[in-house]
């Protein structure tokens, strides 16, 4: 059992002042002491976890400052730095409990030896106290607990995470030299079940630019019964055909995958540049292990495109140090950087379509 004591500023007595706690999601007991609270509790993993602190008593006039961190003993004052709240969906530095926001969210590491050096590789020891999140996309990944079917690693994988990511917002500009943003999304709307059925049908046409998976057994337990993915051409890279015009190495049929090609067609109108393109397809009750992108022979650009189709609640994608990310839109994330793994433990196939594209004319 875990024990957290969060210390508010030496005159604040907090004895008649209701709040709710979660650790990772889950609601935890506290008891409160003078300017103490102190939570002990099960829900504390490895690696990142987050803390929310909501009150539910009026406050009027009074102000709570969170002064402290300690986790077993540990204290960490980056821990408070990191600390914020949201309003109007901007989120911002806080330390401060008023009338006027009611609630905190206090990332924080475990074992607290690792969070703090963690904290001070990533952040310049002067800018704490500044409002970080003014300046940077800051990503802690939520832990995710995933249906005990699936092997142990992988559960793990969703489970804990000792990387959390800061970017500063700048870098949205240069993408692919900075390479710090780890996936943003890009409003392209398409229409979902279509583009589903058009897969789903013609899956025997997909079969026939089937990918060779010679890493498969790096990613998976090849033993395990759920491994049943695949991953299609769909866009050749340049250096196989000789040519940068994504048309030219379009290799599916055309007449028979007619919203995938309008799908590309929509891309490429909104100035991003095309370099490369898979199809992946997850069948039900299967999962795909933590993995990179990286061919030797093809230099693609790094930023995929990635249209998820058939994605539920319960079939999730995630990055190392970021998190699950959405999949219920498009999103373009840095494939080549960031360790990403999928599990859909329904009992539907799941299909992603990946677009390596370039985009510096797209910002410029
Ligand atoms: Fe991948």
């Amino acid at each position: 059992m875990d024990h957290i004591k969060i210390v508010f500023s030496k005159d604040t007595i907090l004895d008649n002042t209701l709040f709710n706690i979660h650790v990772n999601d889950v609601g935890v007991d506290h008891a409160v002491n003078e300017n103490q609270i102190h939570i002990r509790t099960d829900a504390v993993g490895w690696g990142v976890n987050n803390l929310s602190i909501k009150v539910l008593s009026e406050l009027n006039q009074k102000t709570l400052k969170i002064e402290e961190f300690w986790l077993n003993g540990a204290h960490g004052r980056q821990t408070v730095y990191l600390s914020y709240s949201e309003l109007n969906g901007k989120k911002f530095n806080n330390t401060f409990l008023k009338q006027s926001i009611t609630e905190i969210n206090i990332p924080f590491g475990n074992p607290m030896s690792w969070w703090i050096t963690s904290c001070n590789k990533k952040v310049d020891i002067n800018n704490y106290g500044k409002d970080l999140y003014e300046d940077n996309f800051i990503y802690y990944p939520a832990s995710r607990e995933i249906d005990s079917k699936f092997p142990r690693a992988q559960r793990d994988f969703f489970k804990y995470d000792f990387d959390w990511r800061i970017a500063p917002k700048s870098h949205m500009k240069n993408l692919e030299q900075t390479r710090t943003i780890p996936y943003f999304e890009l409003g392209l709307e398409y229409d979902e079940d279509s583009l589903y059925q058009e897969l789903d049908r013609n899956l025997d046409l997909l079969d026939q630019h089937k990918l060779p998976k010679p890493k498969q057994e790096e990613y998976n337990q090849i033993e395990y019964p759920g491994n049943d993915w695949d991953v299609y051409a769909c866009i050749f890279p340049k250096e196989k055909t000789g040519s940068t015009n994504w048309k030219d190495n379009f290799c599916l049929a055309k007449d028979q995958f007619p919203g995938v090609y309008e799908l590309l067609e929509k891309i490429d109108q909104l100035g991003i540049t095309i370099s490369y393109g898979f199809i992946s397809r997850t069948a039900g009750e299967s999962y795909v292990g933590p993995h990179i992108h990286k061919d030797s022979e093809f230099n693609y650009s790094v930023y995929q495109v990635s249209i998820p189709l058939g994605w539920t609640e319960q079939s999730l994608f995630k990055l190392e140090g970021v998190g699950v990310i959405p999949t219920d839109r498009c999103v373009v994330f840095d494939d080549c950087s960031n360790f990403h793994a999928t599990v859909n433990p329904t009992h539907k196939t799941r299909y992603i379509i990946g677009i390596n594209c370039d985009f510096t004319k797209y910002f410029s």
